[in-house]
């Protein structure tokens, strides 16, 4: 399978070092997988024949590998090489979902398989891009948009597939959450909190995409959609952020056993919102990690937690990555 990378950030930098470190398991369920190509917002590196994949990773930045054009463009890049398998890992955009939602469209209508990390594209247009798969035979994995490393989509797809989910609650959001655990602990003020975050790289470039909740409201929409087959879009998400939330209302909350979280609520209706949750509960989980709790008909209660961004992160894409070999594997 000819693969291409399309955004070569901290995900692709660490998705290319984990295919090199897993190399021989990849060729085990395909002998013919290369990478043809990778791209960044500068220009991208091609190779019919396969790049270097030591080559690429020990240039010390994609633009400084020798076979790098710069100024070309990802799609000029994706025409170029025909890829069976995109892997689009640019920056994630809330107003439009691009440019990842145009590298992911024009994959789709050229027969290219998707991977994604990026939920723009997902939360703008869910329905579109699935019905753009269909049509074209292909498939749409985005595993690690929601809740990073933590496997649920593929839990769902894979062991809950008699279920029907009826509820779900997600903490969504590492920053937040980073933010929130601190008050709880160290009973310190939002305000002490969020510079704590800024200065350890934990804030998005605009930190009210974060406290604002807009992060957590792309997440609940690719839920509701994916998993609890809801038509819903961004602005049907009722969403509100933890800015308001003061250090006496978590010494209260914590005075009775809870806490305050921004938690994510699928259900009826799709809401973001910081709700107090009993410290006992397996939805409550502190620093940066995620949780998701579901609730189905024949399963009952299930609570997934793990890393929802960082390095991790490339275990979810691998495991989409490995999913679409095995399946077009004959
Ligand atoms: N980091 C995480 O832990 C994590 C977890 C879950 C999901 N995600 C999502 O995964 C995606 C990638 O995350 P990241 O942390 O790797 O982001 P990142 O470090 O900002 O990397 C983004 C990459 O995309 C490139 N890019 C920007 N515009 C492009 C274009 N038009 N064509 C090709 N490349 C373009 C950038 O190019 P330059 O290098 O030239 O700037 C950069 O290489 C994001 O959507 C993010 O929300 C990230």
């Amino acid at each position: 399978m000819d693969v291409a990378i399309v955004g070569y950030g901290f995900l692709g930098r660490n998705l290319l070092t984990s295919v090199v470190e897993k190399w021989s398991a990849i060729k085990a369920v395909d002998p013919y997988f290369r990478l043809v190509g990778v791209s960044n917002s500068t220009g991208y590196a091609f190779s019919p024949e396969g790049l270097p994949l030591h080559g690429v990773l020990d240039s010390g930045g994609l633009e400084h590998y020798s076979g790098f054009t710069l100024g070309g463009t990802s799609l000029e890049l994706l025409d170029k090489c025909s890829p069976d398998l995109v892997v689009e890992l640019t920056p994630t955009n809330i107003v439009d979902g691009e440019p990842g939602l145009t590298h992911i469209q024009h994959s789709l209508r050229m027969g290219s398989h998707v991977v994604t990390a990026n939920k723009g594209p997902l939360a703008h247009a869910y329905w579109e891009l699935n019905a753009e798969a269909q049509k074209h035979g292909v498939m749409l994995l985005y595993e690690a948009t929601v809740a990073g490393a933590v496997p649920l989509f593929s839990l769902v797809r894979e062991c809950l597939q008699a279920d029907r989910i009826t509820r779900m609650l997600g903490i969504l959001n590492g920053t937040t959450n980073y933010i929130l655990t601190r008050m709880h602990f160290e009973e310190i003020g939002f305000e002490a909190a969020l510079k704590e975050a800024k200065e350890r790289g934990l804030t998005e470039r605009d930190p009210s995409i974060d406290i604002g909740g807009h992060d957590a409201a792309c997440k609940a929409v690719i839920l509701a959609n994916a998993i609890m087959g809801k038509r819903v879009k961004l602005r049907d998400v009722k969403t509100r952020g933890i800015e308001t939330i003061t250090a006496e209302a978590i010494r209260l909350a914590k005075r009775s056993g809870y806490t305050i979280k921004l938690v994510a609520t699928v259900a009826d209706t799709v809401e973001v919102a910081p709700r107090l949750v009993p410290v006992n509960h397996p939805l409550c989980v502190h620093g940066t990690l995620n949780s998701v709790y579901l609730e189905s008909d024949l399963a009952g209660e299930l609570t997934l937690v793990g890393h929802g961004a960082g390095k991790q992160t490339v275990s979810a894409i691998m495991n989409d990555i490995i999913t679409v070999l095995k399946r077009t594997s004959h």
